[in-house]
């Protein structure tokens, strides 16, 4: 995962572009480097995070660049492999993100033309083929070069002979152009260009930009001119700084109970006794239902988990979850299959490729994101926000509950149309959601007490999480953003399966934790502590 960014506008390019690297961090800070043209191509590149790419960089003038913050796939750490990757004469520069599968059958042939490589990167190669291709025309260059590419990408090129456009093309990798007054950008997500502008068009896969100062032009990959709707971010460029937190992760797990009142916000009415979606989900939910799929990654994988336990409680209809990336590959296709996908960032390719099974196959699909204006929005018959502001902590936390929330409330909704809650229970239900954020604050009141506990397990090589039913999934979740942000081996079970097997990895060293809640089977939770205990 990298970061890009591009400015052409009337500011100095220099700051803007280093300020939207700092928000960009977040996908990744091995290296860093930044291109400038003012009459001629500047380029500076570092190895490290952004403050030394800040601190070591002269400085440039110019209203037009690019940027990159890398997170190395192809070649080592090194200033060379950082981006921008430039061609033979350094006047073209280009930054990408993605991975291009063919670049080794390019390299033979643009070495067999006399190429010589500087990196070890396959993005080199973006910037000889524009180079070989570019006589009069850096638009024409690229649509050529990138009808070559193989692979992911989000590119964007600047060209000290065309000093007055940046060029941007993806596929498979996100770009989202921003629109401002005498002044474009272009990044590879939304909170680098939130402090200029919240109008925003969304590259789709194939599509090439054509950014000017003034203007913004879009074009398929046969250079045919398109139309793209504006979207409008809701997002405040204050949601995409820490405010006063140590890091992002911690700002966004105490921005949960925000998060879960934004989600309800117009959604549920306790005096109606009613769970309302606009009006695409309302009739997506009135069609007869017969069976649910829900298919996603990582932790939104999880989420969904925990929404087939809540459908099923619910409803009555039988629901099946899959890993995107199998469900892709492998699921039946069943096209009386309501479908629907949760991904925060709506992405992932994997969970993209199986809503385009999905609906090839005919089934009827929603997406659950978090992203307005993302390419799942604009692959699902209809999308429902979970309106938890920017995630930039990478590990899932708020936008976890989010989901969790909106599955919550689908399930709720296709109860009611179909009558398997009563109203009543429906009315005592929607009263409890109203109270959710107040009590997730009071959890998050216990700082001190989580601090301790962390603390105490801070050392463990290895960590069991434990749950049943709805708590499983929880399991799950818990033991992945440990593995994923203390490095510590952890793994998820249903509390009744341990002494099926992984009872034999517990030690008096191994930390369990039991989530352990007052339902129908706290009884057996307990027992199956007490034999954790003996062991
Ligand atoms: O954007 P998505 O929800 O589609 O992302 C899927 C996973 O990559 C993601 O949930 C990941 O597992 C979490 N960020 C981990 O904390």
């Amino acid at each position: 995962m990298c970061g890009i960014i591009g400015y052409n506008g009337y500011r100095n390019a220099q700051p803007v572009i280093l300020d939207g690297l700092k928000r960009l961090e977040y996908r990744g800070y091995d290296s860093a480097g930044i291109g400038i043209i003012n009459k001629k191509l500047q380029v500076h590149k570092q190895v490290g995070d952004i403050s030394r790419l800040i601190d070591s960089i002269p400085s440039f003038t110019g209203t037009i660049g690019i940027g990159h913050t890398r997170w190395a796939t192809h070649g080592k750490v090194t200033e060379t492999n950082a981006h921008p990757q430039l061609n033979t004469s350094k006047t073209i520069a280009i930054v990408h993100n993605g991975i291009i599968d063919n670049f080794l059958e390019l390299k033979n042939h643009l070495q067999q033309k006399g190429y010589v490589f500087q990196s070890q990167t396959d993005s080199e190669i973006i910037a000889h083929l524009i180079d070989e291709h570019y006589h009069k025309d850096f638009q024409d260059a690229i649509l050529k070069t990138i009808r070559q590419l193989r692979g992911s990408y989000a590119i964007v090129a600047i060209s000290q002979k065309d000093p007055d456009t940046i060029i941007a093309a993806r596929n498979e990798s996100p770009l989202v152009i921003g629109i401002g007054d005498n002044e474009n950008l272009v990044a590879s997500d939304i909170p680098a260009l939130l402090k200029y502008t919240n109008r925003v068009i969304y590259l789709d896969d194939g599509e090439i930009c054509i950014l000017k100062k003034k203007s913004v032009t879009i074009l398929d990959s046969a250079g045919t001119q398109k139309q793209k709707e504006t979207h409008l971010v809701t997002w405040d460029v204050r949601d995409a700084e820490k405010a006063g937190y140590p890091h992002f992760m911690l700002k966004e797990i105490h921005e949960q109970p925000h998060a879960l009142t934004q989600g309800l916000v117009g959604r549920i009415s306790e005096i109606n006794r009613t769970v309302s979606f606009h009006e695409k989900i309302e009739r997506l939910l009135r069609k007869p239902i017969q069976k649910i799929h829900l298919i996603a990654c990582g932790t939104s994988f999880y989420a969904c988990y925990i929404g087939k336990y809540l459908f099923e409680q619910l409803t009555n209809i039988p629901v099946q979850i899959d890993l995107a990336s199998e469900y892709r590959y492998f699921s039946p296709k069943q096209p009386d299959a309501f479908v629907i996908a949760v991904t925060q960032s709506g992405e992932t390719l994997d969970t993209l490729g199986a809503l385009r099974t999905a609906k090839k196959t005919g089934c009827q699909t929603l997406v659950i994101t978090n992203v307005i204006g993302s390419t799942a929005t604009r692959i699902a018959n209809a999308y429902l926000l979970t309106q938890s502001g920017p995630e930039i902590g990478v590990a899932a936390t708020k936008t976890f509950t989010s989901q969790i929330l909106m599955l919550y409330l689908l399930a709720l909704k296709i109860a009611s149309n179909q009558q398997t809650i009563s109203s009543d229970d429906l009315y005592h239900t929607l009263i409890e959601l109203r109270e959710l954020p107040r009590e997730v604050r009071q959890i998050l009141h216990q700082t001190e007490e989580i601090k301790t506990l962390a603390h105490n397990i801070s050392n463990s090589t290895s960590l069991f999480y434990i749950g049943r039913g709805i708590n499983y999934p929880l399991a799950l979740e818990g033991a992945l953003k440990i593995k994923e942000i203390s490095y510590i081996h952890a793994e998820g079970f249903a509390a009744g399966e341990l002494k099926h097997g992984p009872f034999a990895l517990l030690s008096p060293e191994t930390p369990v934790i039991a989530i352990a809640t007052h339902d129908k089977i706290f009884d057996k939770m307990l027992a199956n502590i007490g034999e954790i205990k003996a062991r």
